[in-house]
């Protein structure tokens, strides 16, 4: 077994015989790791993990995730649907719109979600439709730039995200107007952040701003922690942010008069790591400038090295004492699909299965039918038992919304 895997190469050879590749396995197990060392981290606080299913909207995966007492935020009505079909009631579904149509959260509502409100506008439409009848969260944006890369920082000044933190006496004019029961404030920096400082800074922002709201029951910090994605990448210290986040939180409760809940909604610290795309090496073009393995997958399947130039280990499966050789491993599809440029591997010979590690957060929801291909098959092995959780699409998957079949 690879040290950076937790799936034995056999095991992987046998899966993916018996189901083809590509494939998405995921290894439950490491869900029920990362769940554990989160709570763990934060001891003494009435701390609660929202999964953001965004992440992973696989519904084995959520029931997990469920399983283990583990509530859930969603971002659309397609993902509460998931939610609810995963078992989760709708007190347990935070609904964190991004600019949604208002139709949309009023939907939420009436599903009976938990609305984390993100503009101005949707405030005073959260007014004048509900007034006190509702309550609901409001999502700051704290003014903190952190994250693995600018695409995936939310909480800067120049993100599209949340309320500025700024605009704090026009949100209190509103609350006050339709004297709104705003129970809870949230913000979310970012993803991949490392820096347990950065986490500091925006719940410093948010405790400091929450004093001007008497009505709170909940501080929601977000997600972004960074998990690794390099075998030497450095990861968020979860036991040192528990302790300085809990030692603040705490403070910031005596200050307030009351115990409130504290709110996380990590994505891939629960599920990046669990995660793999099992692909087999097509071609291997041996081209003047470098020499290419080509795979039977593509940025439809995996597209985060190519939207965010993101790095995914692979290990070759098939060959792993092999010489080593360096590679651009590309996809199938009709783009400049470049999974890993100069990237050092053992020997790859056609046929040799390639798994591409840390693919359990954004590989499968990210995923399309771009160049009429089909989606990969998901395995989830949990307890000693590998289940096929979703099967591969077949054309009927990629004509199913189409009018004009003669
Ligand atoms: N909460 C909110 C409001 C969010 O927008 C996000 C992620 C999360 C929580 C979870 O963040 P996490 O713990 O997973 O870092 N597709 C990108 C990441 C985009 C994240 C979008 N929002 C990637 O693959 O890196």
């Amino acid at each position: 077994m690879h040290p950076l895997s937790t799936i034995n190469n056999p095991l992987f050879e046998e899966l993916s015989q018996q189901y083809g590749t590509p494939l998405y396995v995921y290894d439950g197990g490491i869900v029920r790791r990362q769940v554990h060392n989160l709570q763990a981290a934060f001891q003494g606080v009435d701390m609660h993990i929202k999964y953001a299913c965004k992440a992973n909207t696989n519904l084995a995966l959520m029931r997990l995730m469920r399983s283990l007492g583990v509530e859930v935020d969603v971002v659309s009505m397609g993902e509460m649907h998931m939610a609810l079909l995963a078992g989760y009631s709708p007190r347990q579904i935070t609904f964190t719109p991004s600019g949604v149509p208002f139709g949309e959260v009023r939907e939420a509502v009436e599903a009976g979600a938990t609305v984390n409100v993100d503009s101005l506008p949707l405030l005073e439409w959260f007014g004048q439709t509900y007034g006190s009848s509702k309550p609901c969260l409001i999502r700051l944006k704290p003014n903190v730039a952190a994250g693995g890369n600018f695409k995936i920082m939310t909480g800067h000044s120049d993100s599209k995200f949340g309320i500025s933190v700024d605009l704090l006496d026009e949100i209190l004019e509103i609350v006050k107007r339709y004297d709104l029961k705003i129970i809870g404030l949230h913000q979310h920096t970012g993803s991949d952040i490392k820096e347990a400082e950065a986490f500091l800074q925006a719940a410093e922002v948010i405790f400091k701003a929450a004093l001007r709201f008497p009505d709170l029951q909940i501080i929601d910090l977000g997600g972004g922690f960074k998990v690794a994605y390099k075998p030497e990448d450095a990861v968020t210290d979860m036991q040192h942010l528990g302790q300085e986040i809990t030692k603040g939180f705490q403070e910031f409760c005596k200050n307030y008069g009351r115990e409130l809940q504290l709110w996380f909604e990590p994505g891939k610290y629960l599920v990046s790591e669990c995660g793999y795309l099992l692909v087999r090496a097509t071609v291997i073009k041996e081209d003047p400038a470098r020499t290419f393995v080509h795979v039977d997958s593509g940025l439809n399947h995996l597209i985060r090295p190519m939207m965010y130039g993101a790095y995914h280990h692979i290990l070759n499966v098939s060959n792993p004492e092999g010489v080593p050789h360096t590679y651009n491993v590309v996809g199938y599809i009709c783009e400049t699909d470049t999974f890993a440029t100069d990237r050092t591997l053992p020997e790859v010979r056609p046929g040799d299965l390639l798994a591409f590690l840390n693919a359990g957060a954004y590989g499968f929801t990210m995923s399309s039918h771009y160049n009429a291909r089909y989606r990969p098959a998901e395995v989830l092995i949990d307890e000693g038992k590998a289940t096929l959780v979703r099967r591969r699409d077949t054309l009927d998957d990629l004509l199913r919304s189409q009018l004009d079949l003669a």
